[in-house]
Formats: structure tokens, sequence, C-alpha cells
């Protein structure tokens, strides 16, 4: 009941911020959330007429990334026509979705903005599903560029109660995931752990950026997301903070994330003098079932969070 109604209160919060900005996101798109912003004509992208060559373009470009079953890791940039009708689209899953179900999620992706949400713009980008994967396509370049907006933030109705403790926990897990991303390579640049937190409850976290961006960028996305957590959403149990290059989630007792989809590349020349057994991945702390965190806090529980959403559009602004 209460859960209800604070939804809809939100809800209506976004719909209030949205009406004062002409791009749009919106939850609920039934069944499962889609967030979307479409670019509006302040941006100078604009409307492309149908049948024009610009749509033309975008189908071929949509219809290569949405089919394209050579790569497995999870990320698509694909362009397609001439000057100004040139068309740029990237397409990049979540670290732990298989090639399968990347693709379909961008089928859907690509439906719901072209077909439906941003009918006819030439700039949209939508997340779907729990960011499960991101589409995103625009008539400028849009590949190798650190852009933190349109962004969302979403974050849990519940807060810690050792503010302090939480808090320092959440810091550290989310800066260990930031230096294991930002140094992935150009195919993947995600990183997922769990610590335990106050309470022994276990907090997971992930991070992602496109990982076309340089370390250095990637590491300023992440950066300015983590900051932004603490501005946002302050000792609440969950978060995530959603933006074109990089995007931030951790949650309290609730695993969210998968085994990786694919294994990381090699790493690009180990060091003669190093032993060949490598030690366990120790950049960020794992926690398992077995240690700290026993008993009830880890399972299925009322902690499985209703989101409350609100979202902040910084206009496609670059960096
Ligand atoms: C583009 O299309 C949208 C929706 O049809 C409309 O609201 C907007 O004004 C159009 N923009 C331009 C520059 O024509
Ligand atoms: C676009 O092209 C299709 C197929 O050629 C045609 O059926 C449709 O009527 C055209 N639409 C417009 C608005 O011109
Ligand atoms: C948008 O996505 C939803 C959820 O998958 C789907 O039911 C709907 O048909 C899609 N819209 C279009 C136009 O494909
Ligand atoms: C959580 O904390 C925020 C800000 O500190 C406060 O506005 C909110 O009411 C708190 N929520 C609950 C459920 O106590
Ligand atoms: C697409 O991304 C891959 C991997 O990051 C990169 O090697 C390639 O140059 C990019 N292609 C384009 C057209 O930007
Ligand atoms: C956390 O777990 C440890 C070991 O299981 C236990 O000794 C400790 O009392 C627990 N702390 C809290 C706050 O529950
Ligand atoms: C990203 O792709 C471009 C080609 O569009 C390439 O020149 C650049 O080196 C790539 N960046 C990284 C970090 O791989
Ligand atoms: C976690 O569990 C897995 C499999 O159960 C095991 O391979 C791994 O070593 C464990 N990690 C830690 C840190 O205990
Ligand atoms: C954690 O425990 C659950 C249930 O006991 C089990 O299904 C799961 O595989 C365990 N995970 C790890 C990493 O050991
Ligand atoms: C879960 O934890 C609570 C509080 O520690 C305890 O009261 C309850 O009995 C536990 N439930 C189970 C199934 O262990």
């Amino acid at each position: 009941m209460a859960v209800l109604s604070l939804r809809s209160l939100s809800f209506v919060c976004c719909l209030l911020l949205i009406t004062n900005f002409t791009t749009q996101a919106s939850a609920d798109n039934s069944p499962q959330n889609f967030f979307y912003f479409c670019d509006d004509h302040n941006n100078g992208r604009g409307n492309y007429t149908v049948n024009s060559t610009y749509d033309t373009n975008l189908n071929t470009v949509l219809s290569t990334l949405t089919s394209n079953t050579e790569i497995d890791y999870g990320f698509y940039n694909f362009t397609y026509g001439e000057n100004t009708d040139k068309v740029y689209a990237i397409g990049l899953c979540r670290g732990d979705v298989k090639p399968d179900e990347c693709r379909n999620c961008l089928q859907h992706s690509r439906a719901n903005l072209t077909q439906q949400l941003c009918r006819n713009r030439k700039e949209a980008i939508g997340w779907y599903e729990d960011e499960k994967c991101m589409l995103r396509y625009s008539d400028r370049s849009i590949f190798n560029l650190n852009e933190i907006g349109p962004a969302y933030f979403m974050w849990s109705m519940l807060n810690a109660t050792q503010v302090d403790q939480f808090n320092k926990v959440v810091k550290d897990l989310l800066d260990g995931l930031k230096t294991k991303a930002k140094s992935g390579d150009s195919q993947s640049k995600y990183a997922t752990a769990s610590v335990s937190g106050p309470d022994n409850r276990t907090i997971y976290g992930l991070v992602q950026c496109t990982p076309n961006l340089s370390g250095p960028q990637c590491d300023d996305c992440l950066v300015q997301s983590i900051k932004e957590v603490s501005h946002c959403c302050n000792s609440r149990l969950g978060v995530r903070i959603v933006r074109p290059s990089c995007n931030l989630r951790f949650e309290t007792a609730s695993l969210f994330y998968g085994t990786p989809a694919y294994p990381p590349s090699p790493s690009p020349s180990p060091s003669p003098s190093q032993p060949l057994l490598m030690p366990p991945p120790s950049s960020t702390v794992t926690n398992n079932n077995s240690s700290g965190d026993k008993g009830n806090a880890s399972g299925p529980s009322v902690d499985i969070i209703p989101l409350l959403l609100l979202l902040l559009c910084s206009f496609f602004i670059s960096v």
C-alpha cells in the first residue's frame, strides 16, 4: 500500500520534471521498464522525415546492429551513410547478459524507440529492463565521447541505519569497482563485486563504462556518478546512476547481476617473472555465502526494494 502510493508519487515527480524539459523519460512501460530520452530540436538534431535517406540509413544501421551474431562481448558500434545522413549507433549490454539475450534486448529497444517513443527523432537513447541493454543513435559521432547526460537516478526508499559505516563501505566498494572497470579493454569495461556491510548485510555493486572510452574517460564518468551518490542518494540502501557513458548500481542484500557473460580477455602481456599460478582476483573484495553474511539477509526478502525514481536531465552534455 505504502509502496504503491509512493510509486505513484515518484511517477508524478517524473512527469513534472519532464514537462519542464523537452526530453522524456518513462518508467513502467509495461511489461518491463524502459527509460528513454528523445533528443529535442534545441540540440540541433531535430527530426527526420519518413522514407528520407536518414530514415533508410537508420534502419540499415539498427538492423545490422541488432542482427549481428559475431560480436560476443556485448558492445556494438556501427555507422552507416554519408555526410549529414550518416547515422551512428551504439548498443551496449550489461556484462552478464549473453549475446542472444543482448540482441533480443536491443531489438526491443529499437522497436520501442523508433516505432513508438522517439518516432522520427534523429537522436535517441533508451535503457531496457534494469539496464540490461542500452541503445543509442544519432547523426553526430557518439563514439569516444564521455557523456554524462541525459541520465536517470533511482534509489531505494530504505535508508541505512549505520549511516557513516554504510557510506564508507559503499564508497570503497564503488571506488574499487571503478578502478577495475577503467582498466578494462576496448571491448569491456565492467566490474561487479560484493562486500559485507553493516549488520553483516551484503552490498552488491556493479559499474560499467562504454568500452570504447579510454580508461581516464571511464574514470571521469564514474567519479561523477560516485560523487552523485552522496548528493542524491546518501545512505540509501540501493542506488542506480545511469548515464550514456557509464552506469553504476548497488543494492543491499539483493544480488541483481549474474555471472559474466563472456570471459575477460587475456591480459596483454603477462610478465615472465610472474608465477604461472595467478593469485585470485583481488582488486575488489568479494564475499561468498560462507563468509560473513550468514542466514537470511541475502535471500529474497523485503529488502528487494521498490525503487523510487527521480530523474535529472542534463541534456546531451559532452564533457
Ligand atoms: C520533432 O517531432 C516531435 C514529435 O513529433 C515534435 O514534438 C517536435 O516539435 C519536432 N521537432 C522539430 C524540430 O520539428
Ligand atoms: C514510405 O515508403 C513506403 C514503401 O515504399 C510506402 O509504403 C509509404 O507510403 C511511404 N511513406 C511515406 C510517408 O511516404
Ligand atoms: C516496446 O517494448 C514492450 C516491452 O517489450 C513491447 O511489449 C512493445 O511491443 C514494444 N513496442 C514496440 C513498438 O515494439
Ligand atoms: C531516508 O533519508 C532521506 C534523506 O536523508 C529522508 O528524506 C527519507 O525520508 C528517509 N526515508 C525513510 C524511509 O526513512
Ligand atoms: C567499435 O568498437 C571497437 C571496440 O571498442 C573498436 O575497436 C572499433 O574501432 C569501433 N568502431 C568504430 C566504427 O568506432
Ligand atoms: C556479524 O557476523 C559475525 C560472524 O558471523 C558475528 O560475530 C557478528 O556478531 C555479526 N555482527 C552483527 C552486527 O550481526
Ligand atoms: C574507439 O573507436 C575509435 C574508432 O571509432 C578508435 O579510433 C578508438 O581508438 C577507440 N577507442 C578505444 C579506447 O578503443
Ligand atoms: C566463492 O565461492 C566460489 C564457488 O563457490 C569459490 O570458487 C570462490 O573461491 C569463493 N570465493 C571466496 C572469496 O570465498
Ligand atoms: C549461495 O547460496 C545459495 C543458497 O544457499 C546458492 O544457491 C548459491 O549457489 C550460493 N552462491 C555461492 C556463490 O556460493
Ligand atoms: C532472519 O533474521 C531475523 C533477524 O536477525 C531473525 O529474527 C529471523 O528469525 C531470521 N529468519 C530466518 C529464517 O533465519
